[in-house]
């Protein structure tokens, strides 16, 4: 008599993950949670004092995950009370406002506050982070634009997101794949799997692209000295076009990088004898 085997249930325990959000102060780190758990905005701003701590229960993929979410406070004041909890997260939501530039340039200072406080043994390698750029609904007073924002965050294997916890654009898109990569992290041992390391640009190429966008004018822009020779600008223009051709490089920004050295390079050798 042929039996079939009893069916195998896929018993899996139910994952326990930590969360932490991080950034400036009123760049609206407790507005997208709050989107997110309870699909509603308040416009009045309610600063957090210190941590506001929620848990939710989600569902991602086959799995029922249960979410620590620890609020943090961005004002300054509150170090105190925040340097607490940065051990044992798996995921940081690290927001800035789009209309505030200098929310995204404190984005490296967010990510020092936090290696510093897990000490020489702590390890960010194996923290999920996924980057917000918030209030995307206020288009006019945008000043860090959507390459910038991306080109910061994949460069560093992060996750990169344009919400708006006003209009709930892109809060969803966010969390989603933000838990669903760190199932993947635990399924993993608690290590960033493999495949979610490679971001399809080189750090070189980051790098030129920053530098061009920064550059204040066309020398710079191709790290020559002013009064170069046409030689001297055009190796140096090679050097970049090999580096950012679009068709090579997939870098966020790239193609106008690229464009701009082709303007530069035109506009210099016109001057050149
Ligand atoms: P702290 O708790 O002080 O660190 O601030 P926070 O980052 O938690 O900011 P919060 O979520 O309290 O939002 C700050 C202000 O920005 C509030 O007035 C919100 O209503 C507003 N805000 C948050 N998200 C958005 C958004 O996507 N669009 C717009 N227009 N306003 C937003
Ligand atoms: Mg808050």
């Amino acid at each position: 008599m042929e039996t079939n085997p009893p069916k195998r249930k896929e018993t899996r325990k139910s994952l326990r993950i930590k969360v932490i959000s991080m950034g400036n102060a009123e760049v609206g780190k407790s507005c997208i949670i709050k989107r997110y758990c309870e699909k509603r905005f308040v416009p009045k701003y309610l600063a957090t004092i210190g941590i506001d701590y929620g848990v939710t229960k989600v569902q991602v993929r086959d799995r029922e995950i249960k979410v620590n979410i620890f609020d943090m406070a961005g004002h300054p004041y509150f170090y105190e009370v925040r340097n607490e909890f940065y051990k044992d997260t798996q995921g940081v939501i690290l927001v800035y406002d789009v209309g505030q530039k200098e929310s995204f340039d404190a984005l490296d200072a967010w990510l020092a506050e936090m290696k510093q406080e897990l000490g020489p043994h702590g390890n960010m390698e194996n923290i999920v982070f996924v980057v917000c750029a918030n209030k995307i609904d206020c288009s006019k007073h945008r000043s860090v634009d959507e390459s910038e924002g991306r080109l910061w965050a994949e460069g560093r294997g992060f996750l990169y997101f344009e919400t708006s916890a006003q209009t709930g654009e892109g809060i969803n898109e966010m969390f989603q794949p933000f838990y669903s990569a760190i199932i993947d992290l635990c399924d993993n041992g608690g290590k960033r799997p493999a495949s979610s390391m490679g971001v399809g640009f080189t750090k070189e190429q980051a790098d030129a692209i920053r530098r061009i966008r920064s550059s204040k004018d066309s020398w710079d822009m191709l790290g020559v000295k002013p009064g170069a020779t046409r030689d001297e600008v055009n190796k140096a223009y090679r050097k970049l076009a090999v580096l950012l051709h679009p068709d090579k490089c997939v870098a966020p920004g790239s193609e106008d990088a690229f464009k701009a050295v082709v303007n530069a390079r035109t506009a210099l050798l016109k001057n050149i004898k």
